[in-house]
């Protein structure tokens, strides 16, 4: 897991984070981090969740890469989450 204590996303980010081009940062974000590393976990079976807080006390954001140990079981079903 990688979390920080950042400003977080509200829903209507999260929902599209792992899209080509969405970002943020007018000035310096292209949007491609969360895709490539999408595409590269999710061609190897395993997925990234991500869990952010954006409103009140306490804010920040975590993700958690699942990765199967060889391509043939998903990390979801290891999971129990799929
Ligand atoms: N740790 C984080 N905390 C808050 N927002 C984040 C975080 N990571 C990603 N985001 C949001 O997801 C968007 C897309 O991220 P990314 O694909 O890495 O592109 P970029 O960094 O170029 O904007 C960011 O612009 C930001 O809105
Ligand atoms: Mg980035």
């Amino acid at each position: 897991m990688v979390a920080d204590t950042g400003h977080g996303m509200p829903q209507m980010v999260l929902d599209h984070i792992f899209e080509p081009f969405i970002t943020t940062k007018e000035a310096t974000g292209i949007g491609l981090g969360l895709w490539v590393s999408d595409e590269i976990v999710r061609k190897h079976g395993g997925w990234i969740g991500v869990r952010s807080l954006s409103e009140g006390r306490v804010s920040g954001t975590a993700f958690e890469i699942f990765l199967p140990a060889n391509g043939e079981v998903g990390a979801t079903d290891v999971a129990g989450l799929g």
